[in-house]
């Protein structure tokens, strides 16, 4: 079931062998997955946008620079929420543009923004197949991690025979789930630790001091990360969220608790920070419930409550591999983030703008800047579970400093 709930984009060049990729969207959308499809301007010569939209159940997908979608980057968001792309027919001139890294239409501009793996069909006559351009470019293509399927040999729509016959559907289906397995392991024999979700602290038995993290960024990163293979622990706190599928989960309260929780988990390969967690606490939490008294309003005094983060990024026994910290901030986002970089010793911050006005405390969506000691990297505007996905792909070819 390796194609269930997975974004499939299939894009379909413009070949005759392009009729065969209705019935590889039916069959993927069979399985389960997701499907969004793209028509080269050629390929809507040989098959019609609206066949493709009543198989895939999405609107065919035609333009770049659609007014619709592209004011907010629609090609990149589309690139960055896919599983997989799966490019059938894969024509000799789209081989081509894909080998030089064109991005003159939708299919090669998405192609080119994709971080997901990406399986081609080749489709053309022959003496085109065999030409030194298209071994040239289908090499290379290669070389640059994509994946094949075919081409077989047998008749062609021309009355010749030899290699160049498009893969069948059920073939392509078949290369997709492997390569989907082959991928989804990014994190495999890791061990990954994640907090999410804010903690409460305690003024009385009924009381708290707390915040609006809803723990959804953090849940989608334990997902993502056991999705990728590897073995998860998730120090929540108080949430509604139900516990994500194959993860170990330890619900606290408290920085306290959450602290606690974190080092008991000791040892991981790699920790991410994600809780929202209290700076502060009351310094005595009262074990009744605080009354009026009609007469002056209780005064707090607060005290600082552990740093988490910083901890485990400094302990000199058990320090994870890599140390993820996350930013939340209000204004000089990055500024206040290179500073926490610093002042916790993580590897690297994932800063996001926390203003009301953004959404993303508590929303589904996040923009992400990447803050390291070398740079910001700039992630747009993308469901939380893309974060998450772009986290372990990141962390799997994250290089650990000796
Ligand atoms: O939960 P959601 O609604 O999905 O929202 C996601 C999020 C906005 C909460 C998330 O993306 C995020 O930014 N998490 C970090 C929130 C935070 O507390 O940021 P901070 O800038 O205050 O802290 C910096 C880092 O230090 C964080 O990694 C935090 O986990 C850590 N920290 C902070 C204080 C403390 N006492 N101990 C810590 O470990």
């Amino acid at each position: 079931m390796t194609l269930t709930n997975r974004a499939v984009i299939v894009i379909i060049g413009g070949g005759i062998a392009a009729y065969k990729s209705l019935d590889l969207i039916r069959r993927l959308k069979k399985r389960g997955a997701g499907v969004r499809v793209i028509l080269t301007e050629a390929a809507t010569a040989f098959v019609t946008p609206l066949s493709v939209s009543a198989l895939s159940g999405n609107r065919a997908l035609l333009r770049l620079l659609d007014a619709e979608s592209e004011p907010d980057s629609g090609h990149i968001r589309l690139a960055y929420s896919s599983d997989l792309i799966v490019v059938a027919p894969a024509t000799a001139d789209l081989m081509a543009r894909m080998a030089t890294g064109r991005a003159d239409d939708l299919a090669t501009a998405v192609l080119l923004a994709a971080t997901c793996p990406i399986l081609i069909a080749p489709a053309m006559n022959p003496a085109m197949w065999q030409h030194p351009a298209t071994q040239r470019n289908f090499w290379r293509l290669m070389d640059d991690g994509v994946e094949a399927v075919g081409p077989n040999s047998g008749a062609m729509a021309e009355p010749e025979q030899g290699v160049g016959r498009m893969a069948e559907p059920p073939e392509i289906v078949a290369a997709a789930e492997n390569l989907l397995k082959s991928r989804s392991a990014l994190l495999a024999g890791k061990k990954v630790l994640v907090t999410a979700g804010p903690t409460y602290e305690a003024i009385d038995p009924v009381r708290f001091l707390g915040n609006r993290s809803s723990g959804k960024q953090g849940y989608a990163i334990a997902r993502a990360a056991a999705a990728a293979g590897a073995d998860v622990t998730l120090v929540s706190g108080p949430t509604a969220l139900a516990d994500p599928r194959d993860v170990r989960v330890d619900r606290v309260e408290s920085a306290r608790e959450m602290l606690a929780a974190v080092l008991a988990a000791l040892p991981v390969d790699i920790a991410v920070f994600c809780a929202a967690v209290a700076d502060w606490r009351v310094d005595v939490e009262s074990d009744h419930k605080i009354k009026k008294t009609g007469e002056s309003p209780p005064v707090f005094t607060l005290v600082e409550n552990p740093d988490i983060l910083s901890t485990v990024a400094h302990l000199e026994e058990n320090r994870p591999k890599i140390v993820v910290g996350f930013a939340a901030e209000t204004d000089y986002v990055l500024k206040h983030a290179r500073e926490k970089l610093l002042k916790k010793g993580c590897d690297f911050i994932l800063a996001n703008d926390v203003s009301p006005e953004r959404g993303i405390m508590g929303g589904d969506n996040n923009s992400i800047h990447v803050v390291t000691a070398e740079g910001v990297t700039d992630w747009p505007l993308m469901a939380k579970d893309d974060v998450a996905r772009h986290l372990v792909a990141y962390l799997a070819e994250y290089r650990v400093k000796d």
